[in-house]
Formats: structure tokens, C-alpha cells, sequence
């Protein structure tokens, strides 16, 4: 488990069901532009139901080494709820030692930092335990929000995507943003930085 304040990341247990199905049909209409949807119905893709699934392809992928999944959950007035997703995907080892960073939050908590706090933990634990030396972030130019994040957090922009990913009915543009292990380890890790540019301001 890796936590900062109330921000707790952990992974996914077969019990978050419902609470994961519930945050994921209260926020269709926030997830969907940003999100590359499996085929089918909204509330069907993300019943209950579907999330047996969604656990056993998230389980499989991180025993294989292809991704660490996080559920990212705020702990608050003596409990711990489910509030959202980080996931550090397309885990390429050897030389290249490299993964893209996903993730998303429950609309009701949006702007609290919880994201940059919960995005910030696991390149940690990559860049540490993991054993990763290189995160990169894309993202639609048109998503404020999201590259606020890594902006906020000090990716750099370094590419541009032509129709890079199948989202929402089309092939979507992408910003590329990346950060190396090196830009951060100077400074305690990117939790450090992050507290510290909070701090500033
Ligand atoms: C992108 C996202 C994960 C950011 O998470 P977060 O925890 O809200 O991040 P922050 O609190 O740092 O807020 C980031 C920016 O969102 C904007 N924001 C703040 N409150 C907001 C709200 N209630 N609604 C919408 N946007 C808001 C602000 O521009 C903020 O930047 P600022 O801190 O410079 O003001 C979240 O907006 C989200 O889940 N969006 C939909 C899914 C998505 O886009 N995923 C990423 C795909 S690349």
C-alpha cells in the first residue's frame, strides 16, 4: 500500500465490485471523451458483473510484469472509498525499461489534487521497487485537466501523436509527456517535488 494524507493507493481486490461499478456509471459522461471504450453499453462495461473481468485481466497483466494497476481510494472520515484508477501500463523491461502511465478520478473529488498525489506515489514505487526508469503520459490535447497533471508534476512535452488512439468514436491526437528517473532523483522523488511545488504556492 503506498499513502500520502488521505490518498491511498492499493491494489484491486475481488471485493471492489460494486464500489468500482458505482464510481464508473456516476461518471460516464466525465470518463468516456478521455477513455478507449471496451465494445458494449456503458453501464454493462462497467457492471459489477463486468468488473470480475476486469479484475482477472488486471491481475493476469500485473503477475506477467505487463502493468502495476492501482485502485487510488481517499480515506476520509473513518473510511476508505473507492475513488478512482492509476495504472502504469505497456511495461517494456531490458533496455528499454519504460511504461505509460493511465489513470482517472470519481468527478465528485476532482480538483483536490488526488490524481497528481496518487500519480506521483506510484512512479515512485516504479522508479524504486519497480525498477522502471522511464513514464510517459499521452494525452488529448483538448483535456485541460489531464495535462495540468503532468505539468503540474513536471513531465516534459516531448511529442506529438497524429490520430494516435482509438477513443470515443475516432482516431484522437495525442500529446506526448515523459519523465525519467534521473530528473527526479536529485530531488527525493517526484512525491517530494510535488509536495514542495504544493507548498510553493
Ligand atoms: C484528469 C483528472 C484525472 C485530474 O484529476 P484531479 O485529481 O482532479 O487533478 P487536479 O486536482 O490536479 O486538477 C487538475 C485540473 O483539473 C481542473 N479542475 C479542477 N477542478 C475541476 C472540476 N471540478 N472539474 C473539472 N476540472 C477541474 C483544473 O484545471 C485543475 O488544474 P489546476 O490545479 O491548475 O487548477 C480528472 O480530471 C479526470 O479523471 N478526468 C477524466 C478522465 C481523464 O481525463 N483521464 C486522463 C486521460 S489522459
Amino acid at each position: 500500500m503506498l499513502s500520502d494524507g488521505a490518498v491511498l493507493l492499493r491494489p484491486y481486490k475481488r471485493g471492489d465490485a460494486r464500489a468500482w461499478s458505482e464510481v464508473r456509471i456516476a461518471n460516464q459522461a466525465w470518463l468516456a471523451p478521455w477513455e478507449s471504450a471496451p465494445p458494449g453499453p456503458w453501464a454493462e462495461m462497467n457492471s459489477p458483473r463486468a468488473y470480475g473481468y476486469v479484475y482477472r485481466d488486471m491481475k493476469r497483466a500485473a503477475r506477467n510484469g505487463d502493468s502495476m494497476p492501482f485502485a487510488v481510494c481517499l480515506a476520509e472520515d473513518g473510511r476508505e472509498r473507492l475513488v478512482g484508477h492509476v495504472n502504469l501500463g505497456n511495461i517494456v523491461r531490458r533496455a528499454f525499461a519504460s511504461a505509460y502511465a493511465g489513470y482517472w478520478v470519481d468527478h465528485r473529488v476532482a480538483g483536490r489534487g488526488v490524481i497528481p498525489t496518487a500519480l506521483a506515489l506510484a512512479v515512485d514505487h516504479a522508479f524504486g521497487p519497480g525498477g522502471l526508469h522511464r513514464i510517459e503520459v499521452n494525452i488529448r490535447p483538448e483535456n485541460g485537466p489531464s495535462r495540468r497533471v503532468v505539468e503540474k508534476l513536471g513531465f516534459r512535452e516531448e511529442a506529438y501523436h497524429q490520430r494516435y488512439m482509438h477513443i470515443d468514436g475516432g482516431w484522437r491526437d495525442h500529446l506526448g509527456y515523459a519523465m525519467t528517473s534521473e530528473e527526479v532523483a536529485a530531488e527525493g522523488g517526484l512525491l517530494a517535488r510535488w509536495r514542495r511545488a504544493r507548498t510553493a504556492k
